[in-house]
């Protein structure tokens, strides 16, 4: 391991603004809305509160307790711990779904700029159809995409070859707080709007017959383990930079709960001002919904298009902190394994992923095979997501928890925790939530989809 290439934390704070940026991005504004408008409304949360608590929280704080431990990306931990046999297959996991992830996420961060361009020279303040419009307009131009997400993942890739330094951790002290008030601003006009109270019923009434359909599972797992950054060692790596001495416990919970507060915010933004717009359906909105919806949010507000560019620029910048984490994780196993520089890994990634950003971008722009892939079905952009969100991430996730509870083992794991001093979870709760009920959870999961 090229001890130079890697890094710590520079301060306490630090990691944990570090990963909750990872954690806070797309995911929670763009994603989780749009997963609950194609999936179910109300039960899908249900289950998606279920995931994070009982499957998810207990594998985010293995993973940190792992990376911390370790010293090294997940390759690195796992074969420091078990140097032969099939676990190797969590590092390549990994490596992929970084790449992956960061090849569709940079797409929708893409457009995010857009809007935020939009906002300040030519405004978004425009009708249903409009705002409709807008996005199919915005989405469907092939080249201007491929510009912005380039432009995206270069300055991405410039901030990860910087290394880990305080500019990330400063930015995001003061990023998130401005965000998270924004948001609450904005639940709190669109709660207030005429005809909220059936956005809200969707939103928060779940039908119970369908908290047992397996597709509506599966997506909200696989959201959960996207939005906490879960499954692919994100977090195993940033742990990785903690000394051992920095606390890993009470930090791994304040993940799991800004994150959650944050993705459920925007669902209180979305659905009231979604059902509340005459004529639309958020139900039907796909990858557009909010960016139809909010736009005419704005409208409604004294200074809207400030507030509009405002709220775009601080989702740019929160689906930037993620894409850092998504790269970080193959640049570090680049390093920590093969040795590479830092520059020569993060060139070499970045033009992969810009590669498989392409076909993704062309998905929405009539490329006839891209919007309705041979066989499969469906658009390219939505098989990357299913594959990368819906499958390797909970699988991931699964061979993660088995690892750390049977492998690495419940004595040193619940050791490891133990340097956190007492709290809750303890290391006999942790160990059986990370050796039974997380990868048992996961395991029904698969095989119920695989049968169903
Ligand atoms: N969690 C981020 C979001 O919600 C996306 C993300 C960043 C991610 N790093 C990750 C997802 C690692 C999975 C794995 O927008």
């Amino acid at each position: 391991m090229s001890q130079g290439q890697r890094g710590t934390w520079g301060s306490g704070p630090g990691f944990i603004l570090a990963a909750t940026g990872s954690a806070v991005g797309l995911g929670n504004v763009w994603g989780f809305p749009t997963q609950v408008g194609q999936g179910g409304g109300a039960a899908f949360v249900l289950v998606y509160l279920i995931a994070v608590v009982f499957v998810c929280a207990p594998i985010l704080l293995g993973e940190v307790l792992l990376g911390r431990y370790a010293q090294l990306g997940p390759a690195g931990a796992v074969r420091k711990i078990i140097p032969t046999g099939p676990w190797w297959v969590i590092g390549a996991l990994a490596v992929a779904a970084g790449t992956f992830i960061l090849s569709f996420y940079s797409v929708i961060a893409g457009w995010t700029v857009q809007y935020l361009w939009l906002a300040v020279t030519s405004g978004l303040e425009a009708g249903p159809e409009g705002a409709t419009a807008l996005f199919g307009d915005v989405s469907a131009n092939g080249l201007r995409n491929i510009a912005f997400t380039g432009f995206f993942l270069a300055a991405t890739a410039w901030c990860v070859r910087r290394g880990i330094q305080r500019g990330i951790e400063a930015a995001s002290r003061i990023m998130m707080p401005v965000l998270f008030v924004l948001l609450v601003i904005l639940a709190i006009r669109s709660v207030t709007l005429p005809g909220a109270g059936e956005g809200l019923a969707y939103y928060l009434r779940p039908d119970l017959s369908q908290v047992l359909d397996i597709g509506i599972i599966g997506a909200a797992v696989g959201q959960a383990f996207f939005s906490l950054s879960l499954g692919m060692g994100a977090l195993v790596t940033y742990g990785s930079y903690l000394k051992r001495r920095q606390a890993a416990r009470s930090p791994a919970l304040a993940i799991v709960g800004i994150d959650t507060t944050i993705a459920l915010l925007a669902g209180f933004i979305i659905f009231p001002a979604g059902f509340s717009i005459a004529g639309f359906d958020p139900t039907s909105g796909g990858p557009g919904l909010i960016f139809a919806v909010l736009p005419q949010l704005f409208a409604t507000l004294p200074g809207g298009l400030i507030f509009g560019a405002a709220f775009f620029l601080l989702l740019s910048l929160a689906a930037f902190t993620s894409t850092i984490s998504l790269l970080e994780v193959p640049v570090a196993h680049a390093f920590d394994r093969w040795n590479w520089s830092r520059s020569k890994a993060v060139l070499v990634v970045t033009l992969f992923t810009f590669a498989f950003a392409i076909p993704s971008v062309l998905s929405f722009s009539g490329v006839p095979i891209l919007a309705n892939l041979p066989v499969i079905g469906g658009t390219f952009f939505d098989l990357m997501v299913n594959v990368w969100n819906e499958w390797a991430l909970p699988i991931g996730g699964m061979l993660l928890s088995l690892f750390i509870g049977w492998i690495w083992g419940k004595k040193k794991a619940g050791a490891e925790l133990s340097l956190d001093g007492a709290g809750f979870p303890s290391p006999a709760l942790f160990g059986f939530l990370i050796r039974f009920v997380s990868p048992a959870a996961i395991a029904l999961l698969i095989i119920l989809r695989i049968v169903g």
